[in-house]
């Protein structure tokens, strides 16, 4: 009976393999297609019936013939949870393949892909795929589109993507992928997308010809098209051969072959001129010996630059020797360990440039991310640089953000402070829109403003220390009802007279312009602008009326009080406030203003000025000051733990 069965079946395959092959293959898709339906969950309209053909199935596209099913196209149709194992895999005539905005999920078949090798199309976005891209889909040969965007693919970009040499789209963006971008090299390849995923390291040269937008919302990309890559010893310091410990090897990777070729021929010069000093020196002196007597004065002078010279070798070592014992100082050992060696060796991005310097966002080894600001135009001495530091370093409010070591050699002087994601407040107004941000209500603007305050108050009084750059990129912005720390302060006394304070166009007290010392007046003076540029949502120095830029703190005090509401407050603040905020804000615009008097001596102090910020914002809410009063007494005075890595 069952050799009778056998037989039955050796004979039916036999008349498929010789007679109708397509058809017999279509059988068997059929079986398949329906395998993959009636396991997915879908939409009632996908109902593909068993007495229609498969090749009349919705989203089922066969060959002319009618003898292969050549495309799937199922998009938005509502199917849900896992592509089950062995149906579309038996699709082996697919050339396309689309899945589209669906609720499909889990991890794609590991062999999913291994025999439909004529698949030129594959379109899985827009789904919640997960796990990583599964090495089959690497071995197709002609795929020219692929689209796993706006997924949950996480894992690295495979190198393996070289293979696929007919690629003319590659969609990834909107994944978890991690690490380095392969150096994908695909001459027909013209679409690339990379964007919102966790990527890190440098885009690689085969794929710079793509636009910004093609990489843009990841961790720590950086290079063409992106900002550069930049090490922090890297230019602008026009001396960095000198600063780099010799095993740093990071950084011998990154001198360019311009770099090298430039030190090749300036070492090539040097060693000529020395050895032309030689052949020259020993010429004379020879000469010397055998010459007259009337020219003996002649060697001691080459005498003695040849001690000098050997004084300068003696020197140089002297300086190596300093720069060894120069050290990270922490100011606390037990928040962070680690070293120069490993600040070298961090990936780093540029945060801002200043007029004290620039500031990285250094991401270490370990994940550890913290803020590096390396100072330019320092005069202080290396004595004065540390008393100045040891004092910053006490500083402990929560509105300040802390300062957690230093560094000083002759040519690198070195801040790190705590990384706080949230970015500065200047981003907040005045950054673009489109970048996701949203906009802040009068709630939090008022937080702002008296966190700021507390931490200023604190500064001037506790610390006796002058923050001397207050503005709204040094005003940063937390999660918590805290809401804002100020950073970069009391660094004026490292800068002599030509400090920041006295620089920072549009929060500059007038006196500072005579006097040249920043003071708690003019503190105070920065502050009302700060509070002027939180009201009307401009930025001090870029205020346009018509056509004329000028000075935000004039330009409000030109502006009569009946008109406030409808010229000088920020159109985001009027047009979602009510009759209470408007009341609020004319209050604050009135501290401001106190703030921002002429004469040095009018202003309020920094803790009047806070109380009366503070009577406004308990006037309504007494709740919420209440939470920050409570939360600031929850929190520990500890750091902030090294800020894991945020997208
Ligand atoms: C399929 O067959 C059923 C009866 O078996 C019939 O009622 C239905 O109309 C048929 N559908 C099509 C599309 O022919
Ligand atoms: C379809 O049939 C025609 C002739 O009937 C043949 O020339 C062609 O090659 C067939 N195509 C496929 C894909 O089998
Ligand atoms: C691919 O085809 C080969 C040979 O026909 C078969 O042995 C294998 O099981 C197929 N793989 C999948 C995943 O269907
Ligand atoms: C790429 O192709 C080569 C040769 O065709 C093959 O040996 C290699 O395994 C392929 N790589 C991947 C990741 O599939
Ligand atoms: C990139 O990210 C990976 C993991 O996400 C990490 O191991 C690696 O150190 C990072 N590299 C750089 C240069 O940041
Ligand atoms: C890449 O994808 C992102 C997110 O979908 C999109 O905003 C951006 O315009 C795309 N860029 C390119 C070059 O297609």
């Amino acid at each position: 009976m069952a050799s009778l069965y056998l037989l039955c079946i050796f004979f039916l395959a036999f008349v498929c393999s010789l007679l109708l092959p397509a058809s017999c293959d279509l059988a068997e898709e059929r079986v398949a297609l329906l395998d993959f339906i009636s396991n997915v969950p879908h939409e009632s309209r996908l109902s593909w019936s068993t007495n229609a053909t498969t090749c009349s199935w919705v989203g089922v596209k066969c060959d002319d013939n009618q003898t292969a099913v050549i495309a799937l196209r199922l998009p938005g149709v509502g199917l849900v949870g896992p592509i089950p194992p062995n149906t579309l895999s038996k699709l082996i005539n697919l050339r396309v393949i689309s899945l589209r905005s669906n609720a499909l999920s889990g991890p794609i078949p590991t062999n999913l892909f291994s025999n439909l090798t004529l698949l030129r199309s594959l379109y899985l976005q827009d789904n919640r795929f997960s796990g990583q891209i599964p090495d089959s889909v690497l071995l197709l040969g002609r795929l020219a589109r692929l689209d796993l965007s706006e997924n949950g693919f996480r894992g690295t970009i495979p190198f393996g993507f070289n293979n696929l040499t007919r690629l003319t789209g590659l969609f990834l963006q909107g994944n978890g992928f991690q690490g380095k971008i392969p150096s994908i090299d695909i001459p027909s390849l013209v679409s690339f997308n990379v964007s919102d995923n966790k990527l890190n390291g440098s885009i690689p040269k085969s794929l710079e010809k793509f636009p910004l937008s093609s990489f843009s919302g990841n961790l720590q990309l950086c290079g063409n098209p992106l900002p550069e890559c930049a090490p922090f010893f890297a230019p602008p310091a026009p001396s960095p051969a000198d600063e780099v410990p010799p095993n740093s090897p990071k950084k011998k990777k990154k001198l360019s072959k311009a770099a090298i070729i430039a030190i090749s021929v300036v070492g090539g010069v040097l060693l000529l001129s020395l050895l032309l000093i030689l052949l020259f020196w020993l010429i004379r002196h020879r000469r010397n010996r055998n010459g007259s007597v009337g020219e003996k004065k002649v060697p001691r002078v080459v005498t003695g630059q040849a001690v000098m010279e050997t004084g300068t070798t003696s020197s140089d070592i002297g300086i190596g020797g300093e720069k060894e014992r120069s050290k990270l100082v922490f100011f606390d050992n037990r928040l962070y360990s680690f070293d120069l060696e490993d600040l070298l060796r961090a990936s780093a991005e540029v945060l801002g440039k200043g007029i004290a310097g620039t500031s990285y966002k250094a991401v270490l080894e370990d994940g550890t991310t913290v803020v590096v600001k390396r100072l330019k135009d320092v005069v202080a001495s290396k004595r004065e640089y540390e008393v100045q530091l040891e004092i910053l370093g006490k500083v402990n409010h929560d509105n300040i953000v802390p300062l957690r070591a230093y560094y000083y050699s002759k040519d690198e002087k070195l801040l790190v402070s705590d990384y706080l994601p949230n970015g500065s407040l200047s981003a907040f107004l005045h950054g673009s829109r489109a970048s996701g941000k949203t906009a802040l209500d009068w709630d939090n603007r008022i937080r702002i403003a008296l966190a700021t305050g507390r931490g200023l108050a604190h500064l001037h009084r506790t610390s006796q220390v002058v923050h001397g750059n207050i503005k709204s990129s040094n005003v940063l912005l937390r999660p918590d009802p805290d809401s804002a720390a100020l950073s970069d302060f009391g660094l004026s006394p490292l800068f002599g007279m030509a400090g920041p304070a006295c620089r920072a166009s549009g929060y500059r007290a007038p006196e500072l312009l005579d006097t040249r010392k920043a003071t708690d007046k003019s503190d105070v003076y920065s502050f009302g602008v700060l509070l002027l540029e939180l009201l009307t949502g401009k930025a001090p120095n870029q205020t346009t009326v018509g056509e004329e830029t000028i000075d935000l703190t004039r330009w409000v005090q030109s502006v009569v009080k009946e008109e406030w509401t409808a010229e000088v407050f920020d159109v985001e603040l009027v047009k979602s406030g009510d009759q209470n905020t408007e009341e609020e804000m004319v209050q604050l615009l009135q501290i401001a203003m106190a703030c921002v008097n002429q004469i040095a001596e009018s202003r309020p102090e920094i803790e009047s000025v806070v109380k009366m910020i503070e009577e406004i914002a308990s006037l309504c809410r007494g709740e919420v000051e209440d939470s920050i009063r409570q939360s600031s007494d929850d929190r520990s005075n500890g750091p902030t733990p090294p800020a894991a890595v945020t997208p």
